[in-house]
C-alpha cells in the first residue's frame, strides 16, 4: 500500500510524526506487503524554528516533496497548493492521502486527492467550533465531508459527525459513499507520551526556566486568526497578559502572525518574556515547569491538559469542550476583564488525569491498522 501524507503547518509536523512511527512499527512486525509512506510537505510553515526543528527532533522522514508554498491569503495559497498536490498524486498514484487537522494544507490535499478519486483519511475528524468566521472550521468540515476515513480523536467529535448524518462504522466495503468513522484517540496524546521521556529543553529555554523559576510562570501562546486580525482582541489579550506579568511572569514564543501584527499596531509589551518560536521539545519542557496556559491554539490546549495544567483559552469557543466541562480549561474570550478573573480562578482549578478524553495513547498504531485492513 501506498500513502501520501500531507503536511505543512507546525501542529501537522507532531501528528504526522506519530503516525510515521508507528507505520515504520507495522513494517518491521508484519510479515505481509510493507507500507510506503511518501511526505509531502506544502510549506505553509516554512521558517526553521517553525517547521525545521521538528523534523530534526521527532526524526521525521524527510519529506519526498517540498512545495515551499508558504504566506499569502487564504485562497491564494489553497489554490495554489491543490495545483501543486495534483501533479504529485497524478504522478505517485497513492492508494490513500492522509491529511490533519485543519489547516489550508489539509484541505488542499484532501481537495486535490478526492477530485482524483484517491480515497482520503482524515486524522483528527469531526472536531467543530462552530464558528465558522474561522478558516480552520472551513476546513474542516470540508475536509471531513470528503473523506474516506474519519478518525476522530474524543466522543465529541464522533457525535459532531453524527449530528451531520455520518454513521459510526469501522469496517470495510462500504463502498465510497459511506465513509468509515472510528474513534481512535488523539495522535497528539501519543506525541506527548513518547516525546516527553526524551525531551530536553534548549539552552535559551533552559537558562530562562531556571531564571525564573519551576512552577512559577505561565507559558501563552496567540496566533488565532480571529485574534490577530482584530485589532480590539489583539490589544486586549495583550493588555491582560501585560497585567498578569506584572505579578507572576508570562513566556510567550511569539508566531510569526502574532509579531507581524503587534508591530503593525504598536501594540505595548510590558513584562512579557517574548521568545522566537520554540521546538515540540523545548514545548514539553516549558509545559512541564509552567504554572498553567494561556492559548488561542487547539493543540496547547490538550497539551496543557496532557501536563496537568490549568487553562485559559483565549477564544469564545473551544473544540475540546469536554475539557471547559471537567473544570480544566475556562474559556476567557479576547476580553481584559474575562480574562484576568479566569487568571484569579486559576489556582482552584485542579486538573485530574482522570477520564480517558483522548484514547489511550495508541491513536497512531489503529490508524495504521485500519489502513492496512483495505
Ligand atoms: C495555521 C493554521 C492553524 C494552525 C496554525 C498552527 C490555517 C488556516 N491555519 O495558522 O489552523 O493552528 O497554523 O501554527 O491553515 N508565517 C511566517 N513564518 C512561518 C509560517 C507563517 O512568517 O513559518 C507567516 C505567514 O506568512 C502568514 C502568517 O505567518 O503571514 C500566518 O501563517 P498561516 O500559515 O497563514 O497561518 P497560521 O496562523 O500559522
Amino acid at each position: 500500500m501506498k500513502i501520501a501524507t500531507v503536511v505543512g503547518a507546525r501542529p501537522q509536523f507532531v501528528k504526522a510524526s506519530v503516525v510515521s512511527k508507528a507505520i515504520e512499527e507495522y513494517n518491521s512486525s508484519c510479515s505481509g506487503s510493507p507500507i510506503e509512506e511518501i511526505l509531502i510537505n506544502t510549506g505553509q510553515h516554512y521558517d526553521s524554528n517553525m517547521s525545521a526543528v521538528f523534523f530534526d527532533e521527532m526524526r521525521i522522514p524527510k519529506p519526498g516533496y517540498s512545495l515551499g508554498i508558504g504566506g499569502g491569503l487564504q485562497g491564494a495559497m489553497t489554490g495554489r497548493m491543490i495545483e501543486k498536490l495534483e501533479n504529485i498524486m497524478l504522478q505517485l498514484k497513492p492508494d490513500v492521502v492522509l491529511v490533519y487537522g485543519d489547516t489550508n494544507s489539509t484541505l488542499a490535499g484532501a481537495l486535490a486527492a478526492v477530485k482524483l478519486h484517491i480515497p482520503v483519511a482524515h486524522v483528527e475528524a469531526g472536531l467543530r467550533s462552530f464558528n465558522m468566521n474561522m478558516p480552520e472550521e472551513i476546513n474542516r468540515i470540508l475536509t471531513d465531508r470528503i473523506s474516506q476515513w474519519l478518525f476522530c480523536p474524543t466522543a465529541t467529535a464522533v457525535e459532531n459527525l453524527k449530528r451531520e448524518g455520518f454513521i459510526m462504522s469501522h469496517h470495510s466495503g462500504n463502498g465510497n459513499n459511506n465513509p468509515r468513522l472510528t474513534l481512535i484517540g488523539d495522535v497528539m496524546y501519543d506525541a506527548a507520551l513518547y516525546y516527553r521521556t526524551m525531551a530536553v529543553a534548549s539552552p535559551t529555554v533552559d537558562s530562562l526556566i531556571r531564571q525564573l523559576g519551576r512552577k512559577h510562570f505561565y507559558l501563552a501562546t496567540v496566533h488565532r486568526a480571529e485574534n490577530t486580525d482584530d485589532s480590539d482582541a489583539l490589544g486586549d489579550i495583550f493588555r491582560a497578559l501585560n497585567t498578569i506579568a506584572r505579578k507572576t511572569p508570562v513566556i510567550l514564543p511569539l508566531h510569526p502572525r502574532t509579531k507581524k501584527l503587534i508591530n503593525c499596531q504598536r501594540i505595548n509589551i510590558q513584562n512579557i518574556t517574548l521568545i522566537d518560536p520554540v521546538g515540540y521539545f523545548d514545548m514539553i519542557m516549558l509545559l512541564e515547569n509552567c504554572l498553567g496556559v494561556f492559548t488561542d491554539s487547539g493543540g496547547l490546549q490538550k497539551e496543557a491538559y496532557f501536563f496537568l495544567k490549568p487553562c485559559i483559552t483565549l477564544r469564545q469557543e473551544t473544540e475540546w469542550i469536554e475539557l471547559v466541562n471537567n473544570g480544566c480549561n475556562i474559556l476567557a474570550g479576547a476580553d481584559y476583564e474575562s480574562i484576568i478573573n479566569a487568571e484569579r480562578n486559576m489556582g482552584e482549578m485542579a486538573v485530574k488525569h482522570d477520564e480517558a478524553f483522548f484514547g489511550d495513547g495508541h491513536a497512531g498504531a489503529k490508524i495504521v491498522r485500519y489502513l492496512a485492513m483495505e
